[in-house]
């Protein structure tokens, strides 16, 4: 069995083969998480994003970390919560299942991801949380990752995956 374990505090300073992204479809940069992964990780970023053209809701693209301590960025477009009957568990599930099948293509052992489309796409915490539990259980040791880290930012974050976890 995979380790799956909650982190909390800032996804960018994580010692992790990759860390997640929760990106737009531009894959150009944004707020929130993909805000503060493009400032540590250096104007190299959005210009190796600009050599993927985009990014479907769903799914996943990888580029190298640069100044990240991880060496690898897989970003995921999550989608936008409208009320959850337009597809969106479904899409937040597909994108956990695209970052472990990159993390499978590149040989990641560790890896952490932030709560994808809880913040400025609305997606409720602990729906997502659920999601996020159930997609690493079932497929990160078979895509060969050790390690889960779900990077928390913020102590309720953090105490709902504690919860989904089965921690307290
Ligand atoms: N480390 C870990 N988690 C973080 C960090 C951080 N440094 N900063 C924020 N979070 P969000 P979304 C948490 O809004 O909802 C961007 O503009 C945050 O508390 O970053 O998927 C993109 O370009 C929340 O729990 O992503 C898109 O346009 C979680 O990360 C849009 O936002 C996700 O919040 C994507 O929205």
């Amino acid at each position: 069995m995979a380790e799956l374990k909650v982190k909390r505090g800032d996804i960018t300073k994580l010692q992790v083969d990759a860390i997640v992204n929760a990106a737009n479809s531009s894959l150009l940069g944004g707020g929130g998480v993909d805000g503060a992964i493009h400032r540590a990780a250096g104007p190299d970023l959005v210009e190796a994003c600009r050599r993927l053209h985009g990014c479907k809701t769903g799914d996943a693209k990888a580029t190298p970390g640069f100044r990240l301590p991880a060496r690898w960025v897989f970003h995921a477009v999550g989608p936008v919560w409208n009320g959850g009957g337009l597809g969106e568990p479904e899409k937040l599930a597909s994108c956990y299942r695209r970052c472990l099948e990159l993390a499978r293509e590149h040989g990641v052992r560790t890896m952490a991801f932030p709560a994808i489309s809880t913040g400025i796409y609305r997606y409720p915490k602990e729906l997502a949380a659920d999601i996020a539990v159930r997609v690493c259980r079932e497929l990160a040791e078979a895509c060969g990752v050790e390690r889960v880290e779900f990077c928390c930012f913020g102590e309720e974050m953090a105490e709902v995956y504690e919860r989904v976890l089965g921690g307290i």
